[in-house]
């Protein structure tokens, strides 16, 4: 059973992806060549808590960083190291947050310095199957109709969806139930209700689908290597329009060296 949240949970997940957003856009400017991925997950950690937050992700099954830092083939839960960031290096950042109990959760991939046509196209179609998929995200459709919109945009683009990885629903935990995949199974699939909190995040790969982990058990990397992108927001099934939680322009958030 799928429990819709209450007025007062759906406003402090709005507290929790405004700022999950907030540090996910402040550590995205830190993205540059030359950077380690440590040092960029040293300053998100810094960012967190600068907010009055935590990780959602570090110890979560003994995950060891504040962020998923993943590079080129690199498709998620890339872990922080000593690699230099270098130019046309694309980087996937996830950020999810813990504040007043509620985690924000969202994703975003950027290129350090500058990355060749064909990559920018693989991080725009990416971006634009989230948002595909967020606009079914609407009280009534079933979850499929979201899998099939993000896999619909990618695959027309010729590009391919991940399958082994899939989005969530998330609130106190991190992974609720429904699961969200970006493609479409053929199993039965739950009806979205109003109240509802759900992250959607296409991984996106120019090449094969894929994947395999990594010795550490946690990297995932495309088989063939071929680079890999990955969007996600937390967004709320309303009786409207979908509404997107992890949106951080707000002028009332302040991090502790602004108050
Ligand atoms: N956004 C990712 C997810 O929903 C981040 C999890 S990373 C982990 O699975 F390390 F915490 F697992
Ligand atoms: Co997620």
């Amino acid at each position: 059973m799928i429990r819709s949240k209450n007025e007062k949970e759906i406003a402090s997940m709005r507290e929790a992806g405004a700022l999950a957003n907030a540090v996910l856009l402040d550590v995205a400017k830190s993205i540059a060549p030359g950077v380690t991925t440590r040092e960029i997950d040293v300053y998100a950690s810094e960012c967190i808590q600068g907010y009055g937050a935590k990780s959602a992700f570090l110890g979560y099954r003994g995950y060891p960083c504040h962020t998923c830092i993943s590079v080129n083939e690199e498709v998620v839960h890339g872990i922080c190291g000593e690699r230099g960031i270098q130019f046309g290096d694309i980087i996937s950042l996830d950020v999810g947050v813990i504040y007043q109990g509620f985690i924000g959760d969202n994703a975003l991939t950027v290129a350090a310095g500058g990355c060749d046509l064909s990559t920018q196209n693989l991080m725009d179609v990416t971006e634009h199957a989230l948002h595909e998929g967020i606009s079914k995200a609407v009280k009534g459709n079933r979850v499929v109709d979201i899998s099939r919109a993000i896999q619909n945009h990618v695959e027309s683009n010729g590009f391919t969806v991940v399958r082994e990885f899939v989005g969530h629903g998330v609130g106190r935990k991190m992974h609720e139930e429904p699961q969200i995949p970006n493609f479409v199974d053929g199993s039965p699939s739950p009806k979205l209700k109003s109240g509802m909190t759900i992250a959607i995040e296409p991984m996106v790969n120019m090449g094969g689908p894929e994947v395999r982990v990594l010795a550490d058990q946690w990297t995932v990397i495309t088989k063939d290597r071929k680079p890999s992108a990955h969007f996600e927001h937390t967004i709320l099934v309303t009786d409207g329009e979908p509404e997107i939680l992890t949106c951080a322009i707000r002028t009332d958030l302040k991090t502790k060296a602004l108050s």
